[in-house]
């Protein structure tokens, strides 16, 4: 039989400091015995973006209370760990420093294995640590700065099949939202604002479904929100509520359907895949969702989106994926670095796309 693993988890790649225990007795399921998100929203607020050293010092001062928060709320003490995982990788480098650095002091003060975490392998594995899935499944990733498409075959055996080339599309929804005065973060906004437009109103393009493949654009969606809104304005002064709901309900609709579109690509191209998840800010859109599970549906796979809070970034999917590492019979040591880029599948070429966030590799 396995063995109970508890394992403290640490994250800091972009704009969220957190820190959880995750701890897993086979065949029970896993258990997050907590999971502490200090959010940095508001510092960034006036800045449009992320501040990378901003984010870094930030980082660099709270992370450590929050592994101190995440171990009292666990009840668990330094020698109640078997590890401790850390992101190293990849996302803004001063950010993923703090974590390194916090992690690699606990590990060689408590006499630690040590586990570097690739972020995306956090996100991509939480299907596993919310709903005992078995592998292979199709991953669908984004966010405000990932999008991709993943095979998972194992804990370390990820094919990304396409991502975007420009935005993610968190980004798009956000400058949308920016363009028509709505508030941030723009997901919730446009999608609020969408439920009472006629996606019909606004001819948008759909990026890229006239090629081949599942390779994504969404900035040149933004931009034909902008060229409409300013012939609106032109012609008639400003928006309406009503054009401002059409303009959301359009642009909702084009990144649905192009998602749609490339999800089912996606699934074509692994014939007999069970599942299909999803992970990320904007898996809480709830147009993008149904219209995601009706194209699992149709191929016969299984539709999971795990719980917002575990979709988004959080320390749990860290300490998850470093007991998956762990099971592996891998670990890491002092020498781990923090890596600014860090594709999950080597063997498929960059993307090109830089994201709000930093690298989205
Ligand atoms: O995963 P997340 O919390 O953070 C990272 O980007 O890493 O995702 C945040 C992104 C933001 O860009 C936000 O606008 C988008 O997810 N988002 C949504 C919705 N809720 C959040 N996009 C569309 N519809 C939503 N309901
Ligand atoms: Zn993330």
């Amino acid at each position: 039989m396995q063995r109970v693993l508890t394992v403290l988890g640490i994250e800091s790649s972009c704009d969220d400091s957190a820190a959880a225990v995750v701890r897993h007795a086979p065949p029970e399921k896993p258990e997050i015995l907590s999971s502490i998100v200090a959010a940095q929203t508001d510092l960034h607020a006036d800045f449009g973006g992320v501040v990378p050293e901003i984010a870094a010092r930030a980082h660099a001062e709270t992370i450590d209370l929050c592994v101190e928060q995440a171990l009292a709320q666990a009840g668990v003490g330094l020698d109640g760990l078997d590890a401790v995982a850390v992101t190293a990788g990849p996302g803004l480098i001063g950010g993923v420093l703090a974590g390194v650095m916090c992690a690699k002091g606990i590990a060689a003060g408590a006499g630690l294995p040590l586990l570097g975490i690739n972020h995306l392998a956090g996100h991509a594995l939480t299907p596993r640590l919310t709903d005992g899935l078995e592998f292979p499944y199709l991953m669908l990733l984004v966010s405000g700065g990932h999008c991709q498409f993943l095979r998972v075959d194992g804990a370390e055996a990820f094919t990304r099949l396409g991502g975007t080339i420009d935005d993610a599309p968190g980004e798009a929804f956000d400058k949308a939202a920016r363009l028509l005065g709505l508030p941030q973060p723009g997901g919730p906004s446009v999608e609020a604002e969408a439920s009472e437009g006629d996606p019909a109103r606004f001819a948008f393009p759909r990026p890229l479904l006239d090629r081949p493949g599942c390779d994504m654009s969404f900035s040149g969606l933004k931009t034909a929100v902008r060229r409409v809104c300013e012939g609106l304005v032109a012609a008639q002064g400003g928006l309406t509520r009503g054009d401002r709901a059409d303009l959301c309900a359009g642009f909702q609709a084009a990144v649905t359907d192009v998602m749609a579109e490339k999800a089912r690509r996606a699934l074509d191209a692994c014939p007999g895949i069970p599942a299909l998840a999803v992970a990320g800010g904007v898996a809480a859109n709830a147009t993008i969702r149904a219209a995601l599970q009706a194209v699992a549906d149709q191929a016969g796979a299984r539709f999971i989106a795990p719980p917002l809070a575990l979709c988004t970034d959080n320390a749990a999917m860290i300490a998850w994926a470093g007991i998956e590492r762990l099971r592996l019979g891998q670990v890491d040591d002092m020498r781990l670095s923090a890596r600014p880029r860090w594709p999950l599948d080597t063997s498929s070429p960059a993307l090109i796309g830089g994201g709000r966030k930093g690298a989205k590799a």
